[in-house]
């Protein structure tokens, strides 16, 4: 057993879903196995990617990976670690940055996608990011995102938060001085509680002047699967950004 194996942390949330179809399971076993985040290396992360990147980025719970995905492609110079639980998410954003879709021929299509998938900046780790934190390498991300993370809202459940002081001192740890935490919600008690919880920490400061600052997504922004819920359930998310001091 691996030491990252041997202190697992209780994780409440579901690890998988739906029967998952023939070419993510394709890509699961096949494609995944490239660009797992490999253990040995976390310590040195640059060298998980095929090349030096100008900035490294971490979305923790990237769900269907859509906005992993998009901002991959957009940055090809930036080095992603994307980090996620459930197996149909990490099924998901394979498909999106490889382009491998469904109906396809999976076996046919290996030597095209595999060898050249569209984004080759995004190394995954398919569990929970408490694992993580501690091989991380300090002051390691520019940019770490947290959007629509599980609200919890009843009291009872609040200690589930990922929101919290412990883990905000592992985040405040490998962000980078003058880098960027984003946390998007769209729950009400979960806006409540992020701004009293970051309140409460010495490394970050909220950057909004204005509330269009917090009401409107940063204009890199790629919609999520949790947004568009939200939005369709008439409940109006928020974009916190606050910056690691
Ligand atoms: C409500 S979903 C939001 C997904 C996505 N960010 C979106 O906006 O569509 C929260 C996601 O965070 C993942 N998650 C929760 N805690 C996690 C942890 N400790 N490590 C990795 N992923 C986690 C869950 O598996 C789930 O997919």
């Amino acid at each position: 057993m691996s030491d990252i194996e041997a202190k697992k942390p209780k994780f409440y949330g579901r690890r998988q879903g739906r029967t998952i179809r023939r070419a993510k399971t394709f890509l699961l076993e096949n494609y995944l196995p490239s660009v797992r985040l490999d253990a040995c290396k976390i310590g040195k992360l640059a060298q998980c990617f095929p090349e030096e990147k100008q900035k490294y980025c971490l979305e923790i719970g990237f769900g269907d990976g859509e906005h992993l995905a998009a901002l991959a492609m957009d940055n090809p110079n930036i080095g992603y670690v994307g980090v996620e639980v459930f197996k149909n998410g990490v099924a998901n954003l394979l498909s999106l940055l490889t382009g491998l879709k469904e109906g396809t021929d999976a076996d046919l299509q290996q030597d095209i996608h595999l060898t050249g998938g569209r984004a080759d900046n995004v190394r995954v780790f398919d569990d929970d990011v408490r694992l993580l934190f501690s091989a991380l390498p300090e002051g390691m991300f520019d940019k770490v995102y947290l959007l629509f993370p599980d609200p919890w809202p009843k009291s009872r459940h609040a200690n589930r938060r990922f929101v919290n002081p412990e883990n905000l001192q592992h985040l405040a740890r490998i962000i980078k001085k003058g880098g960027i935490l984003q946390i998007a919600t769209d729950h009400p008690i979960y806006k409540k509680w992020v701004l009293d919880t970051m309140r409460g920490s010495e490394d970050f400061v909220w950057t909004a002047k204005t509330s269009d600052d917090w009401r409107n997504p940063p204009h890199d922004w790629h919609e999520t699967k949790y947004q568009r819920k939200a939005l369709q359930e008439g409940r109006r998310p928020v974009f916190f950004e606050f910056e690691r001091i």
